[in-house]
């Protein structure tokens, strides 16, 4: 199809000193968690990686116990399902993927763990299509079970438009615009795909800083060497 135009949404992570807004990743988690684990798994995450957005231990293993997790076999050699814990991976909204097609009208709704790196743009992708339900233009006709979308490659997709106003309440107070939760959650999915992404910058940054001091340095002993010799 042809090339669309992705807007790009400002995000705050996005530039050189770019560190990810804590309090939008958290917002962006209750909506990953209220909204998209339905049908979407997250499986390269474990529960205690959300000790790395600012959650307090307490309130991540709230957040885990909220999710049921597959254990076993136990003694009698049986499976079963518990609340999860801090080491366990985020939960497997179906079995397989089988189960997954056929609760989605043949269509696979795809592990998020690395959305957000896996599209060009990613985060500015995943932002508009998220926002990108629209009415199909005159003459454009969409397949049954499937929804129109301004930026999905061939418009046509197969998850409906989710996000509604006012879908999750949020603790902060911050309103629950479809904008707002896609940025947010955008946020969430951009964090999770790359978490050493602030580390890796704040590395380039030491290194730059030791190059620009070890620059002037060997400056100033040059001169001190040279300075006899006319
Ligand atoms: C596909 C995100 C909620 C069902 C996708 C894709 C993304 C995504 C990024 C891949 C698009 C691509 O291939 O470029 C999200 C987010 C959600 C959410 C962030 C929550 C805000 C849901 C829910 C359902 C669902 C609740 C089920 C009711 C699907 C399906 C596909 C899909 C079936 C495959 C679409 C296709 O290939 O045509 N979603 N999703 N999603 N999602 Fe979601």
């Amino acid at each position: 199809g042809e090339a669309i135009a992705i807007p790009d949404a400002g995000f705050s992570f996005a530039g050189f000193f770019g560190t990810f807004d804590r309090g939008a990743a958290q917002r962006g988690l209750q909506v990953y968690k209220e909204v998209c684990a339905a049908c979407h798994g997250m499986y390269q995450l474990s529960y205690r990686n959300l000790l790395e957005i600012g959650l307090s231990e307490e309130q991540v293993r709230a957040i885990a116990a909220t999710f049921e997790v597959r254990d076993g076999p136990n003694d009698m050699g049986e499976m079963f399902d518990r609340p999860a814990r801090l080491s366990d991976r985020f939960r497997r909204p179906f079995a397989n993927e089988l189960a997954a097609r056929a609760a989605n009208n043949g269509a696979y709704p795809p592990d998020l763990s690395v959305m957000a790196k896996a599209r060009p743009n990613g985060a500015n992708y995943l932002h508009a299509l998220l926002v990108g339900y629209v009415e199909p233009p005159p003459g454009f006709t969409v397949a049954e079970g499937m929804y129109y979308n301004a930026y999905f490659p061939g418009h046509q997709i197969a998850m409906p438009a989710i996000l509604n106003p006012d879908q999750v309440e949020y603790a902060d107070g911050t309103a629950a615009t479809v904008d707002q939760m896609a940025r947010d959650v955008t946020t969430f999915l951009a964090w999770a795909a790359e978490p050493e992404t602030e580390q890796r910058r704040a590395m380039g940054i030491r290194i730059i800083l030791f190059l620009i001091v070890l620059g002037g340095l060997t400056y100033a002993v040059k001169r001190k060497v040279w300075a006899d010799v006319k």
